[in-house]
Formats: C-alpha cells, structure tokens, sequence
C-alpha cells in the first residue's frame, strides 16, 4: 500500500490536484519525462499519471491529477493518510536532455505539471531554461512559484488576459524566436492543438520540438491502444515508445481526429449510462 502524505488543490478554482505519495522504490529510479500506474483499490482501473516531483531522501512522489473521470474522482476522494492499492514505476522513457545548452519548455493549462518536472531537471542540468505557461484565464493559474524556480524566464499566458501576457503559448513563443534567442530544443505538453500549433510554428526555424503525448493514454500498459501514434510513418505507442517523440513527425490530424472520435463515444456512452439510472452521471 502506499500512503498518501499530503494533498492540496494547485489553483484557484480548484480543478487541479497535488499528491504526494509514499513510494520510495519509485522515487529512488525516477526521472523526468517518466509516468506512474496507480489504482484506487484492487477494483480500480489502471490509470498513468506523470511523475512531477520526487524527494528520493524521503522517498516520495508527487501526483498532479484534474478530477474529471470515475478514477481521478476516486482518487481525489483520498486524503493525506489514506492509501493507494498500486503505485508502480518509474515507466516510460526521461526525457532526452544530453547535448541541451538553451531550450524553451512550452505547458499548456494542467500540461503545466509535466512540463514543470521536465523544465526543472533541465534547469538542475545547468541548461538555460525559457518557461511558457498558457492557461485559458487566472483562476486555473497554478504552479506559477514552483515554475518560477524551476527556469531561467518564466512567462506566464492567458488566453483572456486576466493575468500575465494576453495571447497564445505559440505567440509568446514565436515573439522570443524573432527577438533573437536561440534554442536547441522546444518542449511542448499540453492539450493536443496546442502541441501540434507549437511544432508547426518551431518548423520554419529548424527548432527540434519534443511532445509528450502522455495525455492520450488510457491504461499505460501497451494493452488498449488507445495511445497509437503515426511517427514517421511508423505506428507507435506512446506509454511504450514515448511519451515523447518529434513533434514534427506527428501525424497530428490522424491523432486529433480519434481523439475527438473517443470523446463522442465517452459522452455517448455517459448519457446512456444517464438514461439508465435515472439522471445519475457517475464519471
Ligand atoms: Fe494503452 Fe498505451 S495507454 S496501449
């Protein structure tokens, strides 16, 4: 069992949660880039959350989760002291940082928590680090200190501009290319337009562009498929061969089309379950 230390929501509005979990095993391998496995209870499903901070001397990990379906609900139902049947990892590959001089690390809205672990291993490397952080208006603003330690610049975005920059992440972005800096690497996590924007907009100066795709898995285990991906004209897994690969060999229309095709199903699938008990939603 692992046992959960502390927990507290990570904005204003509440929508996005902090866990630290007891998991020694798993902070003494981890590494940026790299996912966890937790179930709930032996009932649970499977659910790969990214791994957005570990304590190796105190052997823990932490957990940042929105509470949007049966499991991540479950999950936030937990408090400290509680405990989780299965926390298993570290899976999934570290991010690439060998041969990184100046790189800008791109989040978009809850994408923030693992582009934060990612830009704070880079930054501990020595590697000068460019923070932009989207996020659709203040009240789901999170992290903003955390991050602010974890780079060498932190800009913050929001699409009303009721904090930080008024506009887009590919914005800001295109706006510190055209001043001048020069990157070796563009990170990009975040919704799935947002990634594919933000590789399209790196293409015309050369910019290698890492995405993670870890919000498209489902299970974590190469077993549902729900997180194939043509990469080069190759299929791949992202919870086997990722979760993160070259932006700019995604086949993002391919990849945004079934996303959308499993969000019709999901709502399809929720309203039956609607009209079957009466108008209780449960997920
Ligand atoms: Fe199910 Fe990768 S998440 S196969």
């Amino acid at each position: 069992m692992y046992k959960i230390i502390s927990k507290r929501p990570l904005n204003a509005a509440g929508t996005t949660i902090e866990m630290v979990v007891e998991a020694p095993l798993v902070a003494r391998k981890c590494l940026p880039g790299q996912f966890i496995i937790f179930r709930v209870d032996e009932f649970g499903e499977r659910v790969p959350l990214t791994i957005a901070d570990y304590d190796r001397e105190k052997g823990t990990v932490t957990i940042m989760f929105q509470p949007v379906g049966r499991s991540t609900m479950l999950l936030n139902q937990l408090e400290a002291g509680d405990e989780l049947a299965d926390f298993v990892g570290p899976l999934g590959k570290p991010s690439n940082m060998e041969g990184l001089k100046r790189v800008a690390v791109v989040g978009g809205g809850v994408g923030c928590a693992i582009a934060y672990p990612v830009a704070k291993g880079m930054h501990a490397k020595g590697i000068e680090v460019d923070m932009i952080a989207g996020f659709r208006s203040k009240d789901i603003v999170m992290l903003e200190d955390e991050m602010r330690a974890a780079c060498t610049n932190l800009y913050v975005c929001t699409d009303d501009g009721t904090y930080g920059e008024k506009g887009f992440v590919t914005d800001k972005l295109k706006s510190l290319i055209e001043g001048g800096r020069q990157y070796d690497e563009v990170v990009a996590i975040g919704p799935g337009v947002m990634m594919k924007f933000v590789a399209k907009a790196t293409a015309p100066y050369n910019i290698k562009t890492v995405v993670s795709l870890n919000p498209i898995m489902i299970d974590g285990t190469g077993m549902c498929s729900c997180c194939r991906v043509t990469v080069g004209g190759e299929m791949k897994f992202a919870c086997v061969d990722g979760p993160e690969f070259d932006g700019q060999l995604v086949d993002w229309d391919e990849l945004l089309r079934r996303g959308a095709f499993y969000k019709e199903e999901e709502t399809a699938q929720k309203e039956h379950i609607c009209k079957l008990t009466g108008g209780v939603r449960r997920g």
